[in-house]
């Protein structure tokens, strides 16, 4: 089939979803659709709440190597609608679905605005946004037809029956008939509400259904009809000034009825301009243009803003009465660099460039990222706080560092909340590549173009020195690792089972030890004393030495057994500090010969021929082009194996 064709199928499907008849009906209709879904009638809270709910909800499990290591194994709960698009802001989330759960059941929070707060680039307006696509795509509302906020057609049902409604079917009605709506059912229908047309409608940003947004307002143009709708003056002739037919409500609040109303970088606003959101949440009911009744408004409030502002805002002490009614949800930055690499694949993906990643470079930069939002502590330095936050295992003379990462939390109160943001790596990323002859983007080439950036962006001298230290010290020495690793890798050929070799060689030799035998040979059945040399060889490589063996020895071999014993399998990885031991040993064991063959000047034709076959396992098996290849082999040449 040809492309037309087949998208003409498509817009024919979705034109046939489109044009799905859409309710019309009476409030005797309406009430024969309550009676099988109750739903229909739920308020804003509970709408948007099972809206983000119905995706899916997941409990966080020990299973989850997270959930253990980074939140004390609490079964956190995750949402699925939130997954795939935001990451490492599990907690954050818990919160907010907090707030909409206890809004959906009529709580405080119902009446309450959440206050997203959190630095530039934290992803508080992605996040709204995503909320409110949500309420896009959940089911259409239920309201009397043509009325401005779109009100719940129970409101029709008199307030002499509501106690009877009530007892019936065990919902409360709440609210009362807009001033439109009442005029309409006195003048037009004679007073008859079961004569009122009732029909439905999806919620739309754009369409302004359900949805409403208060951007930012300059204080000398700030008008509160942006929030509660005016008087429409060409009506104002053929009306007198209290009918409703002069009425225009279009503000936030009428928009956002029985849905969201957003403000954006809420404290910017004058503090009068704030009123009706207090109001609003206060008295759910917002003030009409005009002279008209107070309005009924129910809705979900939802606000953000950044420290800076808030703070300003916090120190009024006038503001009290906004700020009671305010719950605030810290919207932090990632902390946790696996996690934050996965923003910039998210935010790399949605672009067009075709261009190559090489391995290491977006976890560089998210390293980056993190060490700058994280408070130093004593019990650590930058780098291995970061890895905590990780949920790594910090090696150290042969055992795993204990540091708690909830000590270490503990100390400090609102980390994350400044720092390098996403779109400072973001640009920098843009520069890298842009920068780029070959069209590609490496670690190397990251790390040059974020060192320009802060230079070129960060004012405060203190940071400055602070971030240039991580990125020409700290990094440049951990990238140098994390390569020499790679190239052994790429070097050595059947690097797991020859890892795997020196594994079980060292479990065997290491019992014979401990338990004063003999070992034998796997293949000839031969027995020999434990290889003291070769044991050594191993321990040596993280710093064991003297009588610190004997432990070391003694501990893996009981470590490896009660494994055993659990049934569980084992390999060259499972104890942290040996599968460092046999890597570091690997590393030595091709430093010579790597730092020859990669030195382009010298190779002769043998070194040559392996030069080449290390590039291909670089391109094969680990992600590289040819370009990357030889650049990171460059670079390794001229940092790693200097001549001395
Ligand atoms: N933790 C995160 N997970 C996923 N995306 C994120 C995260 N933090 C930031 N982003 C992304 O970074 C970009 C900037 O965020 P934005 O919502 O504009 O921040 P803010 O409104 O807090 O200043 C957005 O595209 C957002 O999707
Ligand atoms: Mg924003």
């Amino acid at each position: 089939m040809s492309k037309a064709n087949n998208f003409f199928t498509t817009i024919k499907s979705h034109q046939k979803e489109k044009s799905k008849e859409k309710f019309k009906g009476f409030l005797k209709d309406f009430l024969i659709i309550l009676e099988q879904d109750t739903s229909v009638c739920s308020l804003a809270h509970k709408r948007l709440y099972d809206a983000l709910i119905s995706h899916g909800m997941t409990r966080m499990d020990e299973s989850d190597s997270r959930c253990r290591k980074l939140f004390n194994s609490e079964a956190l709960r995750t949402y699925d609608y939130f997954q795939d698009t935001f990451f490492g802001m599990e907690i954050s989330l818990n919160k907010i679905m907090r707030f909409l759960h206890s809004g959906a059941m009529k709580g405080e929070e119902s009446r309450q605005v959440l206050l997203l707060l959190g630095p530039v680039g934290a992803g508080k307006s992605a996040l709204v946004e995503h909320i409110k696509k949500a309420l896009e795509n959940a089911i259409d509302v239920y309201h009397i037809d043509g009325c401005p906020i779109r009100e719940d057609p129970l409101h029709l049902v008199p307030r002499s029956l509501q106690d009877e409604f009530e007892k019936l079917y065990n919902i409360k009605i709440e609210g009362d008939l807009c001033p439109v709506c009442r005029y309409n059912l006195l003048e037009e229908y004679a007073g008859d509400y079961t004569k009122v047309p009732i029909t439905q409608s999806s919620f739309s940003i754009r369409g302004r259904r359900g949805i409403g947004v208060v951007p930012p307002m300059d204080p000398n143009t700030q008008d509160t009809s942006i929030l509660i709708g005016s008087e429409d003056i060409s009506k104002m002739d053929l009306y007198s000034e209290d009918d409703p037919r002069v009425l225009s409500l279009n503000g936030a609040f009428n928009v956002g009825n029985r849905g969201i109303v957003e403000f954006v970088e809420v404290f910017k606003n004058e503090i009068e301009f704030l009123h009706t959101m207090i109001t609003a949440t206060q008295e759910k009911a917002v003030p009409s243009p005009g002279k008209q009744a107070m309005i009924y408004f129910d809705g979900v409030i939802i606000s953000h803003c950044n420290e800076a502002e808030w703070n300003k805002f916090k120190a009024e002490h006038t503001n009290e009465a906004i700020l009671d009614r305010i719950v605030r949800v810290n919207i932090p930055y990632c902390l946790e660099y696996d996690e934050e690499v996965k923003i910039y694949k998210k935010l790399l993906g949605s672009s067009d460039f075709n261009y190559h990643i090489a391995p290491h470079t977006l976890e560089l930069a998210s390293m980056f990222a993190v060490l700058s939002r994280l408070k130093p502590t004593n019990k650590a330095d930058a780098l291995t706080k970061m890895k905590i936050y990780n949920g790594e295992e910090i090696i150290e003379k042969g055992h795993i560092k204990k540091i708690d990462i909830n000590d270490l939390r503990e100390e400090v109160r609102d980390e994350g909340m400044t720092g390098i943001s996403t779109r400072f790596i973001m640009k920098a990323i843009d520069n890298a590549l842009a920068d780029s002859n070959k069209n590609m983007i490496t670690p190397i080439s990251i790390r040059d173009s974020l060192i320009k950036q802060v230079k070129e962006q960060v004012n405060n001298e203190e940071d400055r020195k602070k971030y240039l230290l991580f990125l020409q010290k700290t990094l440049h020495e951990e990238y140098l690792r994390i390569l020499e690793k790679e190239i052994t890798k790429a070097f050595v050929s059947a690097y797991e089972e020859q890892a795997e070799a020196l594994f079980n060689n060292y479990l065997d030799h290491a019992e014979a030890y401990v338990n004063a035998t003999k070992v034998k040979d796997r293949v000839t059945n031969e027995e020999m004393e434990p290889d003291e040399r070769f044991l050594v060889s191993i321990e040596e490589q993280i710093g064991i030495k003297g009588s610190a063996k004997n432990n070391f020895r003694s501990d893996i071999s009981s470590y490896m057994f009660a494994k055993l014993r659990r049934g569980e399998v084992i390999d060259w990885r499972a104890y942290g500090p040996l599968k460092e031991a046999i890597e570091n040993r690997l590393v030595t064991s091709v430093r010579d010969i790597s730092r020859i063959v990669t030195k382009s000047k010298s190779r002769d034709n043998k070194q040559q021929r392996k030069y080449n076959e290390m590039v291909r396992t670089l391109m094969e098996s680990y992600g590289y082009n040819e370009n990357s290849a030889e650049e990171v082999i460059k670079f390794a040449a001229n940092n790693l194996w200097r001549d001395s």
